[in-house]
This record gives structure tokens, sequence and C-alpha cells, in this order.
């Protein structure tokens, strides 16, 4: 099977925990893209969804899905994204399409988290994918200080990109996480950070994992 085929194994997958009559937080990226082509054939099944970037509301709002302003909603059954890792633990890391914030901010509100990926996201630490951070712009040389000075690893700036909050993403490469929950919480302590994009202190409740033998699911 292809990554694509194994994206849509778990996108397909995903249904399973679609709530009937409930708002969906629908995620970022081409994982996230599957599982809204999926969700387009049940779409007369929920009551709307909340989009994580402007690119998954356009492509829900093309299937004819609604999209809900967050504010508008006081509960959210499931949120169902992908991820660039996922330890053991179910701590992730995430951002490569830069949806972090509002990613998590869509999380936040939601009673479950169901995390889709292929088997490559697996890993045993998290720490070999950059971890991104948004940054405010006038923030972005004295953060990337801050983080090399705390944590060590070294900073990149993504080039060329703005996130849908106008601010800035940089990528923090050879940084070894031990502990993702106090390294979450420790990098959003430093001012210009919005947020950096270890899903750890709000971890993944379910994984969804695709592989050459079907669908695994972590819990
Ligand atoms: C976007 C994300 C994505 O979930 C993550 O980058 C995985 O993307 P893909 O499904 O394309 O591999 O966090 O900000």
């Amino acid at each position: 099977m292809t990554q694509d085929e194994l994206k849509q194994l778990v996108a397909q997958a995903a249904i399973d925990y679609v709530v009937p009559e409930t708002i969906i937080g629908v995620g970022t990226g081409s994982t996230a893209n599957f599982f809204i082509d999926e969700l387009a054939k049940i779409k007369h099944t929920i009551e709307g969804t909340v989009a994580s970037s402007e690119a998954s509301a356009t492509r829900l709002r093309q299937h004819g899905i609604p999209v809900l302003d967050l504010n508008s909603v006081n509960e959210i059954s499931v949120y169902i994204d992908g991820a660039d890792e996922a330890d053991p633990g179910l701590h992730l890391t995430k951002g490569g399409g830069g949806a972090l914030t509002r990613e998590k901010i869509v999380l936040a509100v939601a009673k479950q988290f169901v995390c889709i990926a292929d088997e490559s996201k697996k890993v045993a630490h998290l720490g070999k994918f950059p971890l991104p951070i948004e940054v405010i712009p006038m923030a972005r040389s004295y953060v990337a200080r801050e983080i090399v000075k705390r944590f060590g690893g070294e900073p990149v700036l993504r080039d060329g990109f703005t996130t849908d909050n106008g601010n800035l993403i940089l990528d923090v490469h050879g940084l070894v996480i031990k502990d993702p929950v106090a390294l979450e919480t420790e990098i959003n302590q430093i001012v210009g950070v919005v947020t950096n994009g270890l899903f750890a202190c709000r971890k993944a409740d379910i994984f969804l994992c695709g592989g050459k033998n079907g669908v695994e699911t972590l819990t």
C-alpha cells in the first residue's frame, strides 16, 4: 500500500468516531484532507464542523459541509486530525502544516481526540521531526535565542510562511525531548511564543495507525 492509501484507510476508519448530530472538529494536512473527503459522504448526519485552518475550511465548504465559527459553539464531540510524530504515550508533534495554534484551540473544546496517521509517524521518542513554534513576528529572534539558551536545538525560520493568524513559524531541529509535557509547558512560557507543536498536555485519546496489516487502534 502507498502512504496515501494508508492515509485514506485511517481516514475511513475515523468515520466510526464521528458522533451523529454533533459538531466535529477537523484538523489540517493531507491525512485530514482524506478525512474531509470521507466526512462528505455522511455530511447529512452531522450538525456541522469547526475547522483548524482556512485550507480545511475551504475544503469542507467545497463539499457542502457547514463550517461554524468556534465562538458560536459550546461543545465539539470529537476532534480528528493527523500528526507529524506520535510516541507510545500518544504524545504528538504537530504543526508541519503550520496550523498548530488553531488545531490546539479546536482540540481544547473537543471531548475526544482521534489522531489518524500512517505508521511512518509512529516513533519511540519525539524529536526527529523539527518542533514547530508559532511566534509573534517581532519576537522571532528573541524567541530563537531563548530556545537555544534554555533547551538547545537549532531554530530555523520557516521561509516565506505566514500562519492563518498572521504569525511566523520557527522549526526547531535537534531537540532532545525527554519529557514532552514539561517541554510543551516551558516553551509556552517564553514571551512572544503563541504556542508550540507538542500536543502532550492534551494528547491523543486514540491513535488510528495505518500499516501493512490494516488499521491498528492504539489507546
Ligand atoms: C498541520 C498538522 C498536520 O496534522 C501534520 O503536519 C500531519 O500532516 P499530514 O497528514 O499531511 O502528514 O499538524 O499543522
